[in-house]
């Protein structure tokens, strides 16, 4: 039997052709624009995920008998909102995860309503990324659009309806809308009231590798059954095996986050972590930055005007490891963990007139290093003790940047043999949903398996240490400068 795993990223959507022995067949991706309409605000358009959806699901089948599918799981970019009115039309672009115009509405629900209450009611504070707040936004800036709406869904939640008819959402996704009580793996009845939503308009709940429906006659999958799916960070955790207890995944994708499973509920009393339901029917903690693989692929293409990513890195000797006197904040789209500032920006510190580009790469690779080690600084003073952690994401096929990152938090970094990221985690899910495994950790057992560990290098780990205390001394003293020049 054969399954389809589907990743709805930021910059693309990616289907995965996979048997129940988790060989992956076939993979097709379909690109769409990312829409910028004004400084730090983040959009697309549904039709373009679920035409790019539909496309990369014939050309997957095309030379197969579609009723060898028999599940379907899809995975996708968190906390994006979705509205559409009683003809079940999208009432506006969807507001994306790195969208930071909700400034306003995070300032009342965490200081008026008080983070307190919010993390009481769903277990998270309110970052601007996050749905709740972006449904505030509508109703004060498009009371028109705010009146039509009859259903809200998360990204994925979107294709799953537009294939089964069914308006559903999974533990993990709807725990990033600060609508969820994340504790008891319900709607929070306090919290549709803040952000003036009712019940009827929120989408039925699931666990991940729950059945939700078959898909739709018209598109031909006669024994295909689709899955709630889940957020792509669970998902991505799922395809890496980091289930159970204390067990680390770290993602260089679009984002970058820190993804640390638990088998019981959790909060990190700072609120720097998020504390959100796993794909496992567990729990885990994340901190999530921005902007990751991105801000390699903004400087590599966007300002040296180069697309061959690994090409560009291999003008950075070993030499220079550890020695770069040029530093990067990857802020540029503001920040989530575990800052929580929607003013900051992108910098580049240090710069003098013998500075090459090789440096300033190089410096962007570190950056982004530097920051996910922020994270993983907050989940060590909760006293969780990371010795090792799993890599996925586009980032994690760059050799050079897997050393640095292993040396700059000083830990080991497992590559997985199918390193195909949420993608494959829906797929997975999927198997289980359909009776393949009985258990997602079963599932995950028998379908992961590490390839290549990466060790630090004590001499490495040692000099990126020193500058990683350097680094941390720049944000602080630009804190307020970002306030100011926005
Ligand atoms: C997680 C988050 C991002 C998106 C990216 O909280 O916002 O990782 O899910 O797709």
């Amino acid at each position: 039997m054969l399954y389809i795993g589907i990743d709805l990223g930021t910059s693309a959507v990616k289907l995965l052709l996979v048997d129940e022995k988790g060989n992956i067949l076939n993979t097709v991706t379909k690109e769409y624009p990312l829409i910028f309409p004004k400084d730090g605000w983040s959009e697309q358009n549904p039709a373009d995920w679920w035409e790019g959806t539909m496309s990369a699901l014939s050309e997957i089948t095309e030379d197969i008998d579609k009723s060898l599918i028999k599940g379907i799981g899809v995975a996708g970019q968190m906390h994006g909102l979705v509205i559409l009115d009683e003809n079940d039309e999208v009432i506006r672009p969807a507001i994306l995860w790195n969208d930071g115009r909700t400034e306003k509405e995070v300032e009342y629900l965490n200081n008026i309503i008080g983070k307190e209450k919010l993390s009481q009611y769903t277990a998270n504070i309110a970052f601007a990324g996050f749905t709740g707040p972006k449904i505030l936004w509508v109703k004060e800036n498009e009371p028109e659009n705010f009146k039509k709406i009859r259903k809200i869904m998360l990204p994925k939640d979107y294709i799953n309806y537009k294939l089964t008819g069914v308006h559903a959402c999974d533990y993990s996704d709807a725990s990033g809308m600060l609508l969820l009580d994340v504790k008891n793996r319900c709607w929070s009845k306090e919290m549709l009231g803040i952000c003036s939503v009712t019940e009827d308009m929120m989408p039925r709940l699931f666990e991940s590798s729950e059945v939700i429906g078959e898909v739709k006659e018209e598109f031909g999958f006669p024994c295909a059954k689709v899955v709630a799916g889940a957020g792509d960070n669970a998902a991505a955790a799922i395809g890496t095996g980091t289930v159970g207890n204390g067990k680390c995944n770290i993602s260089l994708g679009t984002s970058g986050t820190v993804f640390i499973s638990s088998e019981s509920f959790g909060v990190d009393s700072f609120n720097a972590l998020h504390s959100f339901c796993h794909a496992d029917g567990n729990f885990h903690l994340m901190g999530c930055m921005l902007s990751a693989a991105s801000c390699n692929k903004w400087f590599s293409e966007e300002i040296l005007k180069e697309n061959d990513f690994l090409e560009l890195q291999k003008d950075i000797t070993e030499e220079m490891l550890g020695n770069n006197s040029i530093y990067f904040l990857p802020y540029l789209m503001g920040e989530r963990s575990p800052i929580n500032d929607t003013d900051a920006r992108g910098v580049f510190l240090g710069l003098s007139l013998d500075t090459k580009r090789e440096d300033m790469l190089l410096a962007v690779l570190e950056g982004v290093s530097f920051a996910i080690r922020d994270s993983f600084e907050v989940a060590k003073s909760l006293g969780l003790n990371i010795e090792e952690s799993c890599l996925c994401g586009g980032g994690a096929k760059s050799p050079l940047w897997r050393k640095i990152l292993s040396n700059i938090l000083g830990i080991k970094l497992n590559i997985l043999k199918t390193e195909q990221g949420p993608g494959f985690g829906g797929a997975v899910l999927s198997m289980v949903g359909t009776g393949e495994y009985s258990t997602v950790k079963e599932a995950c057992e028998a379908l992961t398996e590490i390839s290549e560990v990466i060790t630090p290098d004590e001499r490495l780990a040692s000099l990126y240490e020193e500058r990683y205390n350097k680094y941390k001394q720049i944000y602080p003293a630009l804190k307020g400068v970002f306030k100011n020049i926005r």
